[in-house]
């Protein structure tokens, strides 16, 4: 019997297995109730008391070995037969990767700062939550000032001197408080106001506004570097228009419209059938903001704007609800992917 399982280990090495028949066929011979090894097993029952470990050892090895020669032809089969239906087919090219893209407010901020940056301002960041005084008294806007009212405004409950910045012009503010002049800044960040969500107004919006003090500054400065911005954001045909306005911080002050973009000056819905848009307010910094911000205002004088990001990119992609900006809907924001 002894002779028979070290044959059997011997046949068990040389046996091809090939295919589903052979597969089966050993399966049957070998593995089944009626197969070889049963059958050594069925003997081994009788055999003397002596031999019964050393041959146990053999036959559980023997057994083993079946199994795993089985196995692995079963596994084997599997695979080849998945490749002829084609479920894999190593020739293909990889799952193409999508890569992701950022948000396309992200890419209209970035382009602003990038148009600043290139001609000299540099980038300034503040908290979202501010004292009143950065946000509306250092501007010019003590608490019974009625400007507040042109910014609805959040204030903290537990304390009204806290409230969520209504415009990045607090950071100017503090830029103002820690520099000395010449100050070339421009400061991107989210904004908050209490109105209600339409079309047109959200309660969060995102802003860049911009400041730059030195001696000699002058309401000529801001136009030429406004109107760098206009063309180098909308194209080199972009007219520009100022007009006079009001802001407690800047005197004088004014709103800049753009030919409409979209008609090219003809009219159109987007920009009232009047072929200008409104981009921006400016104006020249109120010599008492820089009084308040520790600068002499009889040696200095500054200019300022600010813009929302959100309308130039509504003015530039041609989007009409500023709503879509907060939703993530990715059949929206797959619009603004550079790539792919
Ligand atoms: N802070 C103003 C606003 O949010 C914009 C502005 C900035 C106007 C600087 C003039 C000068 O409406």
């Amino acid at each position: 019997m002894k002779e028979e399982v070290k044959q059997l280990l011997q046949e068990l090495e040389e046996i091809r297995l090939e295919g589903v028949e052979s597969l089966e066929r050993f399966r049957l011979d070998w593995l089944s109730k009626k197969g070889k090894v049963q059958g050594l097993f069925a003997k081994f029952r009788e055999a003397p008391v002596e031999i019964k470990k050393a041959l146990g050892a053999e036959l559980n090895e023997l057994k083993t070995k079946a199994q795993l020669r089985y196995d692995e032809a079963a596994a084997s089969v599997k695979q080849t037969s998945a490749d002829k239906k084609g479920t894999r087919d190593l020739t293909l090219p990889g799952e193409g990767f999508v890569p992701g893209s950022r948000h396309p407010l992200s890419q209209v901020r970035n382009q602003i700062v990038g148009i600043f940056e290139r001609v000299g301002f540099t980038v300034s960041d503040g908290p979202e939550i501010e004292s009143d005084w950065n946000n509306f008294s250092a501007l010019n806007m003590p608490e019974d000032h009625p400007a507040r009212d042109m910014q609805d405004t959040f204030f903290m409950q537990k304390d009204p001197d806290v409230v969520l910045r209504t415009h990045t012009s607090s950071v100017q503010v503090r830029v103002m408080g820690n520099q000395k002049p010449p100050i070339r800044t421009i400061s991107p960040g989210r904004v908050y106001r209490n109105e209600a969500i339409s079309a047109r107004a959200h309660c969060l919006f995102h802003q860049v506004e911009g400041l730059c003090i030195d001696e000699h500054v002058s309401f000529a400065d801001l136009k030429q570097v406004l109107n760098h911005f206009a063309t180098e954001m909308f194209g080199p045909d972009t007219k520009t228009r100022l007009r006079p306005s009001y802001f407690p911080f800047t005197e004088p002050s004014a709103e800049m419209d753009i030919s409409c973009n979209i008609c090219k000056g003809k009219g159109c819905n987007i920009c009232k059938y009047s072929g200008w848009v409104e981009i921006l307010g400016c104006g020249m910094v109120d010599p008492a903001v820089l009084d308040h911000c520790g600068i002499d205002s009889e040696k200095y004088t500054g200019y300022a704007f600010g813009m929302g990001i959100e309308r130039i990119a509504m003015l530039k992609h041609q989007v009409n609800d500023i709503r879509l900006f907060f939703e993530n809907d990715v059949r929206f924001l797959k619009q603004f992917t550079p790539i792919g």
